[in-house]
């Protein structure tokens, strides 16, 4: 890749400006994505997960998003070793890598997640409990396979959902993410798809905001009034790549409206790719109709640095390297505040150093081997 030199003190100037995100200053305005990596066993991240995380704040990464990490609810997910945000060992695990990447002068949040009806997909280690979701259904067209969820199983992970807040300030995350994209248990009640439901949390798509909505209230009335609550969403579906939750601005304004006002300080706008627009008749993508319809600060996500994205990744694909140039554009024109990147920071821990130092030339293509390990 040719760089010239003003394009690489660009970046540099562009990307190293501070963000003040609620009570929280992060350093610049690179985040890490969160990725799930299953490197911990029992649900506990230990010294090798603190290391890959705090590797990244040290080579710059002012804000870390970690891997989806479940709620303390029986139901929330199906994997032994995708970390658990509750139990004594994992909350102490966690505690440690918050202050490992403390110490390498980042920041962090833990993102919280119930994976809900996806709960029946892959290995479940813990069979007494059912997979839940508003309507039982794991995508849209399907039979209900599982357990529509009760009042009393609504209120259970909404509380879960506040505890694991609390529990993130109280052992030292600098915020928390809550994981309302991707087609897990948040996303399956935006989705008309995946919600069927007559009573209060189905129908319009204000009525399926209210269930996430009830999350924000209660995580914002669990934590600090300055901790910053991050909610990410997305348009796609880990069962369906081209789903969509809203169709026009009109339905994104209300699903997005009853958050803000719940109490999200910052939207996390998950895309395949940040450079296509979102909607017809203008060039703001996702994150940028985010921003122009809350006026909340926004995350931008999707093939930051790279060409292909990240569904070839979990068919084994590589990616070549792509210039940053029309996100240089997008962030110097205020469409978004800052940038997530996944696995361009798999391949190279180092890729937010080399960014903001200006040496973009040394920045490597993915290869699909790097989510194999914890480097
Ligand atoms: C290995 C892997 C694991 C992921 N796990 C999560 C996750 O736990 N939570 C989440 O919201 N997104 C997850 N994602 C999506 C990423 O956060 C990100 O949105 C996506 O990879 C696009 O960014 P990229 O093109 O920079 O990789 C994952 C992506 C990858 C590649």
């Amino acid at each position: 890749m040719t760089v010239t030199a003003s394009a690489t003190s660009r970046a540099a100037r562009i990307l190293s400006r501070p963000i003040t995100l609620n009570g929280l200053t992060v350093p610049n305005r690179i985040a890490m994505a969160p990725m799930t990596r299953m490197f911990s066993p029992g649900g506990v991240p230990g010294e090798d997960v603190r290391s890959y995380y705090a590797r990244r704040a040290a080579a710059g990464v002012g804000l870390i998003v970690t891997e989806g990490t479940y709620v303390g609810h029986e139901s929330a997910g199906n994997s032994s070793r995708v970390p658990r945000f509750h139990g004594e060992e994992q909350l102490a695990g966690w505690a440690k890598v918050a202050e490992d990447v403390h110490a390498a002068g980042g920041t962090i949040v833990p993102q919280l997640w119930h994976i809900g009806m996806v709960r029946e997909q892959g290995q479940n280690p813990f069979p007494d409990a059912p997979a839940m979701g508003p309507s039982g259904l794991v995508t849209a067209g399907a039979e209900p396979t599982g357990k529509a969820m009760t009042q009393t199983d609504l209120d259970d992970v909404v509380a879960a959902f506040a505890t694991a807040a609390a529990d993130a300030e109280r052992i030292g995350f600098d915020g928390v993410e809550l994981h309302g994209a991707h087609g897990y248990l948040l996303d399956q009640f935006l989705w008309e798809g995946t919600n069927r439901r007559t009573d209060a949390y189905g129908g319009d798509p204000v009525a399926r905001t209210k269930f996430a909505a009830e999350i924000v209230a209660a995580v914002r009335a669990a934590v600090s009034p300055e901790f910053p609550v991050i909610f990410r969403y997305s348009q796609w579906k880990q069962q369906d790549y081209t789903a969509r939750l809203a169709g026009t601005p009109g339905e994104l304004e209300a699903i997005l409206t009853p958050l803000a006002e719940a109490g999200v300080d910052v939207f996390h706008a998950s895309t395949r790719r940040y450079w296509l627009p979102e909607f017809d008749g203008s060039d703001l993508n996702l994150a940028g109709w985010t921003k122009k319809i809350t006026g909340k600060q926004v995350i931008t996500v999707g093939s930051v640095g790279l060409d292909g994205d990240f569904i070839g990744a979990f068919q084994g694909e590589g990616s070549p390297v792509k210039g940053i140039d029309n996100l240089l554009d997008r962030l110097e024109a205020e469409e978004f505040d800052m940038v997530a990147v996944g696995r361009a920071l798999l391949q190279d821990p180092e890729w937010a150093a080399k960014v903001l130092a200006g040496r973009l030339d040394e920045l490597a293509p993915y290869d699909a081997q790097a989510v194999k390990t914890l480097s």
